[in-house]
């Protein structure tokens, strides 16, 4: 039922945090895997990681920057040539300034829109175009397109999740319901999800009292782990979640549920 034997799925953002053990749990359902991230250490890096656990028949990496529509569209080109189809897509990017909101400039809060909601826009209108025969989208969202972070739970001197981030965020849950309605007839299913609080290694390591404030806020008393993303995608990309369109799945430990 989860099988993904015989698909082709764009990871957008796939050399990250959480998109990296997505990318090695759809390798493992026997999909065909592109990696696409502006980060070239990173790329290379995962790609060699993959590539390594697997073949590099399966797993390649693409440079490839979601602020720029040339860079996606041949992308998606690209990912059909070497594969010959193109059957998932996730958006696994995202763009902040981490400014309050008394100093956000207006051109950066357009560059962050640029990126997190026109970015979801055009690159799931460029793979709906090269998926033939049906298929999946999935866009990462967040809990702060759906709740806002209470400030009391940032200590001084961290980022406190910025406003342009949330706004994007909601905007990708409602890109995600639009884009669903204009699909449905083509069998292309879109679905986002919703993470809550998997703060990074790094911020683990320097921030323990952000990290309780983040871990008290869920019901399973913890905060996320990496690896507990990957199910749920694998999940919105295969058949199991075959009559499963235009919903935000949250995954947060019962953060947004209280
Ligand atoms: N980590 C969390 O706590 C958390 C919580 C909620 C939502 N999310 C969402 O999950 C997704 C993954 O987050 P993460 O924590 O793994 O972050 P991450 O920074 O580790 O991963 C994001 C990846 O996207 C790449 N990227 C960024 N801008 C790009 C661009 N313009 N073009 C191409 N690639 C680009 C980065 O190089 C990186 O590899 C994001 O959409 C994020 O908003 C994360």
């Amino acid at each position: 039922m989860f099988d993904l034997k015989g698909r082709v799925a764009f990871l957008a953002g796939g050399a990250g945090y959480l998109a990296l053990p997505v990318c090695r749990e759809m390798l493992k359902q026997g999909a065909r895997v592109v990696i696409g991230d502006y980060h070239k250490d990173n790329l290379a890096a995962a790609v060699k990681e993959l590539t390594g656990e697997f073949s590099n028949e399966v797993v390649c990496g693409i440079d490839f920057d979601i602020g720029n529509e040339a860079s996606i569209v041949d992308s998606v080109l690209e990912v059909v040539k070497r594969f010959g189809c193109l059957d998932i897509v996730v958006n696994a990017t995202f763009y902040s300034i981490g400014k309050p909101v008394s100093e956000l400039q207006a051109e950066e809060f357009d560059r962050a829109n640029r990126i997190n909601i026109t970015g979801s826009f055009l690159l799931a209108r460029a793979a709906a175009e090269a998926m033939t025969k049906g298929g999946g989208i999935i866009l990462f969202s967040s809990m702060y397109g759906l709740i806002s972070p209470n400030q009391a739970d940032y200590p001084e001197g961290i980022d406190k999740n910025p406003v342009e981030y949330g706004a994007g965020k909601a905007a990708i849950n409602q890109l995600t319901r639009y884009l669903a309605a204009e699909y449905g007839k083509r069998n292309i299913r879109v679905n986002a999800i919703a993470p809550g609080a998997f703060p990074w290694k790094s911020v683990q390591s320097v921030n323990p009292e952000l990290i309780e404030n983040l871990a008290a806020k869920s019901m399973l008393g913890r905060i996320g782990r990496r690896d507990e993303i990957a199910g749920t995608v694998v999940y919105l990309a295969s058949e199991a979640s075959s009559f499963m369109t235009g919903q935000i799945l949250s995954v947060d430990g019962g953060i947004t549920a209280w």
